[in-house]
């Protein structure tokens, strides 16, 4: 029997379906029925939306504050092929204080590295957390690449004034997803396997649940809950084919919070990574510059030198990605329109050091390009990559929202911890942070919350079976895919690494039309059994709401900030904009624009130099 067989058994184990949640014989249900004429609903505790690190550690988290709540996890898919899987170079944390590195410095990095945008009183939380998550992670058995005297082996990364990237190869996201799915397999986690996000139930204000549907058996039903966590990660497949991360980072959690009536906190935030597989987006590690790779224009120049004198390739990601886009456009890539590209030079590195330290992105480089690194130079070109953007989360410490009862974590939520732009290696760092705490928030929420009726969660499920039903009346799929594949080709046009006013006046414009064409959408298939074009359908719904709420934002903003970068106003205008952006829908589902103020507290703004 191999491993991969006994593990997926484990995992199938720990899988349940909605029905076995409903605890139809209760007291609960008959006196609630009684008044409510709502009947017998699956009920749990703790409801975990997103298998990533997020979910998986706010899973462990709750079981751990309270081992009598019934605690499950939704996943799209199955748990180990989320965003998380994808993070490559390393996971950012001080463990090692002897060259002078500390909490405060990472936390400086940071907020320097977000533009300012960052609210410094959690993300100095974060730090002081993310070193000790590491050695938890350690202690976890997480086979991190090791220094001679076994210690957990860092390296430099992009933004960073010390080496304190921990890592596993290039594989660190994967390996750091696989052992948070055992920790949580192991401490007995229940699963709704291939379970997606309809909508999130608000009773009075106070969240109550979700609606889900199994992909599976196209079973619609609502889940009460006392809490919900929300850890669907981001939302860069609006960009659709242009970028790093999976297939289901569609934002379906950040889009049903913000029709629930919580606001997308500054949603114009999208990190560009620089370096992708020119065909494909997918990720070149930012780690092959942390081990000494150089980038080339069609002059052999390393141009990153007229960039970011000092810290050439790795000066934070904004700013090698600008540049880029800067050599393409002025003449010195190579290649034609989507396909030019900048060349990513590892050959001096050598091949044990390839071989050892970067493999993964060996692999990559032969699978897409037919390129191997040991010998040539990469191609590549910015793709998008990273949310800075999501949920407004309201308090670090519990990872809780403005919602009573609704909790948020990882590249879904938005603490500001990231601001403008986040540095390469806090993305594991927040997931398996504010995974636990949200976890650990969610409940305690839980243990001291009543459930609630469920009305409005039953009749929000009955609203989406007539949904299902009247989108799958017939039609043409082709019609989806040709607007999904204009909806990521108009936002790289005109809300990517360079915007202006114009470009975004035109993409608002487009975006309503793509709206009505998308409400006149109809899939031609019936089946409620693994109806993977109803699962599409509704992701391209919420990925055009978000968009839409991306754009505003991006036209509110009149300034350069991070990966916010307005060719009309290229400065940094802190007199006017050093504020988050807050965009909220009302009932109708129009888009509001507000604003909030950053939190400063030790570090003034000053100039960003590199
Ligand atoms: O480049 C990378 O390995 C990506 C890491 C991250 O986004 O944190």
């Amino acid at each position: 029997m191999t491993q991969q067989f006994t593990r997926r058994k484990f995992l199938q184990s720990a899988c349940i379906t909605i029905s076995a949640l409903t605890v139809s014989a209760s007291g609960l249900d008959k006196a609630l029925a009684a008044v409510t004429g709502v009947g017998p609903m699956a009920t749990c505790d703790v409801l975990i939306i997103g298998s990533g690190g997020a979910g998986l550690r706010a899973a462990v988290a709750a079981l751990k504050k309270n081992p009598k709540l019934n605690v499950v996890v939704v996943s799209k898919c199955m748990p180990s092929r989320n965003a998380t899987c994808m993070a490559e170079g390393g996971i950012n944390g001080v463990t090692d204080f002897s060259k002078g590195d500390s909490y405060e410095l990472h936390c400086y990095d940071t907020v320097k590295g977000g533009d300012y945008l960052v609210d410094q009183d959690a993300t100095l939380k974060f730090c002081e957390q993310a070193g000790p998550t590491i050695l938890e992670l350690d202690y976890l058995g997480m086979p991190f690449s090791r220094t001679e005297d076994g210690k957990v082996k860092a390296r430099p990364f992009g933004g960073a004034s010390k080496v304190r990237c921990n890592y596993s190869a290039d594989k660190t996201g994967h390996i750091v997803a696989h052992v948070c799915l055992d920790e949580a397999l192991t401490r007995g986690v229940k699963f709704l396997m291939d379970h997606e996000l309809l909508d999130l139930g608000v009773d009075n204000g106070r969240c109550e649940g979700a609606v889900l549907r199994n992909i599976r058996t196209g079973e619609i039903a609502p889940v009460r809950a006392k809490a919900v966590v929300l850890a669907t990660g981001g939302y860069t497949r609006i960009f659709w084919n242009r970028t790093s991360t999976p297939y289901i980072a569609t934002g379906d959690g950040v889009a049903a919070a913000l029709r629930a009536g919580v606001p997308f906190k500054d949603p114009e935030m999208i990190q560009f990574h620089p370096t992708g597989v020119v065909h494909g987006g997918v990720l070149i590690t930012e780690a092959a510059r942390g081990e000494g790779g150089y980038l080339l224009n069609n002059k052999g120049e390393r141009f990153m030198k007229n960039y970011a004198a000092a810290k050439m390739e790795l000066a934070p990601r904004d700013i090698v990605a600008r540049a880029i886009e800067t050599e393409i456009r002025e003449g010195r890539g190579y290649g034609q329109g989507l396909e030019s590209y900048v060349l990513l030079d590892l050959v001096h590195l050598g091949r044990n050091k390839i071989v050892n330290d970067l493999p993964q992105i060996r692999h990559v480089g032969k699978l897409f390009e037919n390129i191997d690194l040991v010998d040539k130079p990469m191609i590549i070109r910015p793709t998008a990559h990273y949310s800075m953007g999501g949920i407004a989360v309201s308090k670090f410490d519990d990872m809780s929202t403005p919602m009573p009862g609704l909790f948020s974590a990882g590249e879904a939520s938005c603490v500001s911890i990231h601001g403008a732009n986040r540095l390469g290696g806090n993305s594991l760092a927040d997931a398996v942070v504010t995974g636990k705490i949200a976890g650990d928030g969610a409940a305690a929420y839980a243990s001291q919350a009543d459930q609630s009726s469920g009305k409005r969660l039953a009749d929000l499920s009955d609203q989406w079976q007539s949904r299902f039903k009247e989108v799958t009346s017939g039609g043409d799929a082709k019609q989806m895919y040709a607007l999904r594949e204009e909806m990521g080709a108009q936002l790289w046009d005109n809300m990517g690494i360079f915007r202006t006013q114009a470009k975004l006046a035109t993409l608002n414009d487009t975006l309503a039309e793509m709206r009505s064409r998308y409400d006149a959408l109809r899939v031609p298939n019936a089946s409620p059994v693994y109806n993977t074009a109803f699962t599409e359908y509704v992701e391209l719904g919420n990925m055009l709401q978000l968009a839409q709420a991306a754009c505003l934002a991006a036209t509110e903003r009149k300034e350069s900030r991070g990966a916010h970068t307005r060719e009309d106003f290229p400065k940094r205008d802190d007199a006017n904009f050093l504020k988050h952006s807050m965009v909220s829908m009302d009932e109708g589902g129009k888009l509001h624009m507000g604003w909030k103020d950053v939190e400063i507290t030790k570090f003034k703004p000053e100039e960003r130099k590199y």
